[in-house]
C-alpha cells in the first residue's frame, strides 16, 4: 500500500493487534490482525457501527483510535489517523462514554463549555456556543442550563456527554455504548438527535452497540468483531438513516438486515467459528 492511498483515509487499521501485559505471564491478547479503511468522503464522514461479543475487543479498537492508555499503542500493525501514525489523544478525535461523564460540581452549561475553557476561549465566548449546542441537543437553555449532572434523567446527561463532545468540532467521534443505559423509547430519541447532529458535523463517528437495530439504524456499515481475541469478520454496508428510527426499523428490509446479522452473532457467541457471509 503506498502512502498516498493511507493520506486519502480518515482511519486505517493495518494489521493490528493489542495484548496487554506484553511479554508478562499474564499477557492477554485481545485483538489480533485488525485491518480496515474508512475513506475521506468529501463533506461527509462514514458512520461505523461495531457490534460483536461481550469481550472481544471492541472499547480496546476505539480507545486505540482516541490515543488512550493502555489500549493505546498497539502492540502490532499500525493505527493511522489521517494517514499518520496516532501517537496519543488530539483534538481531532472527540469520545462519549456509557457511563455518564459530565462533572458533578459544574452546571451544564460549564459541562458543555469545559473543552472550550481547556483551549483558553473566553468565557463570553465559550459560554455563548455552550448555550447553542445545549439547545442543539434538545435541552432548554433557560431551564436545563444552570442545573447540575444529579438534577437530569439519563437520557438528558447523555445529551450534555454529546454537547460536550461536539462543541469541540472532532473530525472523528467515538461512542462506546453511548445509549446502553437507557430506556427504549428515550433511546430512539437519542438515535434521531444523533442523525441529525452527525449530518450537522460531518464527522467520521465509530459507534459501539450491543444493539443489532441500533446499529443498522447508525451505520452505513456495521463492522462485526469475532470473539476474543477479536477480529474484524464482516463488515456489512447497510442503508443510511434518512427517515426517523420508529418508521425505518419497521421496514421489512431493515428486518431482514437484523436477522442476517443476528444469525451472524448468534453463530459467534455459541462459539462456532465456522460463521462467514
Ligand atoms: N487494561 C487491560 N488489561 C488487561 N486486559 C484488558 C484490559 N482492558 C481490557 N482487557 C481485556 O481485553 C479484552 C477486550 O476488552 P474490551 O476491549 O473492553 O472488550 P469489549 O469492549 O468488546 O467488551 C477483555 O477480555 C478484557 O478483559
Ligand atoms: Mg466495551
Amino acid at each position: 500500500m503506498t502512502s498516498d492511498s493511507s493520506s486519502s483515509n480518515v482511519v486505517e487499521f493495518r494489521n493490528v493487534g493489542k495484548t496487554y501485559n506484553s511479554g508478562r505471564p499474564d499477557a492477554f491478547t485481545a485483538v489480533t490482525d485488525v485491518s480496515f479503511e474508512i475513506p475521506d468522503l468529501p463533506d461527509k464522514g462514514e458512520f461505523i457501527s461495531i457490534l460483536g461479543p461481550s469481550g472481544c475487543g471492541k472499547s480496546t479498537i476505539l480507545r486505540m483510535i482516541a490515543g488512550l492508555e493502555p489500549q493505546h499503542p498497539c502492540t502490532t500493525g499500525e493505527v493511522l489517523v489521517e494517514g499518520k501514525p496516532v501517537f496519543g489523544p488530539g483534538p481531532d478525535r472527540g469520545m462519549v462514554f456509557q457511563d455518564y461523564t459530565s462533572f458533578d460540581n459544574r452546571s451544564v452549561l460549564d459541562n458543555v463549555a469545559f473543552g472550550l475553557e481547556c483551549r483558553g476561549v473566553s468565557k463570553i465566548e465559550r459560554h455563548a456556543l455552550a448555550r447553542e449546542w445545549i439547545s442543539k441537543v434538545g435541552l432548554d437553555v433557560d431551564s436545563d442550563a444552570a442545573k447540575y449532572p444529579h438534577e437530569l434523567s439519563g437520557g438528558m446527561r447523555q445529551r450534555v456527554a454529546i454537547a460536550r463532545t461536539l462543541i469541540l468540532r472532532p473530525r472523528i467521534i467515538l461512542m462506546d455504548e453511548p445509549f446502553g443505559a437507557l430506556d427504549p423509547h428515550t433511546r430512539m430519541q437519542m438515535q434521531d438527535l444523533l442523525v441529525g447532529l452527525w449530518n450537522e458535523v460531518q464527522a467520521t463517528v465509530f459507534f459501539v452497540t450491543h444493539s443489532i437495530e441500533e446499529s443498522v439504524y447508525l451505520g452505513d456499515r456495521v463492522f462485526i468483531l469475532s470473539r476474543s481475541p477479536g477480529t474484524l469478520l464482516h463488515q456489512i454496508e447497510v442503508e443510511p438513516p434518512n427517515r426517523p428510527a420508529l418508521e425505518m426499523q419497521r421496514e421489512e428490509q431493515f428486518q431482514q438486515t437484523v436477522f442476517r446479522i443476528r444469525d451472524i452473532l448468534e453463530e459467534l457467541e455459541s462459539g462456532s467459528h465456522a460463521a462467514s457471509v
